[in-house]
Order: C-alpha cells, then sequence, then structure tokens
C-alpha cells in the first residue's frame, strides 16, 4: 500500500501551519505544511479512531478536537494522553510543484 508517489496538492495550496485533507487507497490522509516543510500523518486518531486534522496545531503539534490527545506532526509520536498509540505517517516531498506523498 502506497508504495508509489501520489500526488495530493500543490506547493501553494496549503497554507503554513494548515492541513489538506486526502483519500488514498480508502485511507484519510492530512498533509501538513509547517513553514515550508510538508508531512503527512493518518487522519485516524488511534483513541477512538475519530478524525484528527481540524484539532489546534500549535508549532509541530496537534491536538486531537475529540478528547484532547496530543501528537508530533512531524514523527506521529503521541505526547499526551488519552491516546497510546502512535499515529500512522508517510514520507512527503516535493515534485515539480506538486506535494507528493509516499508509505514507509
Ligand atoms: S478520539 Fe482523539 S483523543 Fe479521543
Amino acid at each position: 500500500m502506497l508504495n508509489n508517489w501520489t500526488d495530493v496538492a500543490n506547493i501553494d495550496e496549503i497554507p503554513d501551519q494548515e492541513c489538506k485533507i486526502v483519500e488514498i487507497n480508502d485511507m484519510p490522509i492530512a498533509v501538513f505544511n509547517l513553514e515550508g516543510n510538508y508531512y503527512a500523518i493518518e487522519d485516524n486518531c488511534p483513541h477512538q479512531h475519530l478524525p484528527l486534522a481540524d484539532g489546534m496545531v500549535e508549532d509541530s503539534t496537534i491536538t486531537c478536537p475529540y478528547h484532547g490527545a496530543m501528537f508530533s506532526i512531524i514523527t506521529g509520536e503521541v505526547l499526551s494522553p488519552p491516546a497510546c498509540d502512535n499515529l500512522r505517517t508517510f514520507i512527503t516531498r516535493v515534485h515539480e510543484g506538486k506535494v507528493q506523498v509516499k508509505g514507509k
């Protein structure tokens, strides 16, 4: 799954500190722009499997809008309960003006 690079956005499409939600192979993925670097996480909070991308973003941390679990957008690491598991992350790159995502 996600063995190939997939175009997800034009580089000017995602403002700094915001994200675009895309679906690849039926999986929702949130692609963030943090100061011109792009990061992709599965848009699925591991606590109760609810969407995460509407949560508050501060620096490189996102807070789940449902029960407040916090995660690193860069590494997917869970930083605060009630979630216990890390987020799945994906490799990104910019290629010919497009943000692309690939599994890892
Ligand atoms: S669903 Fe995210 S903290 Fe509960």
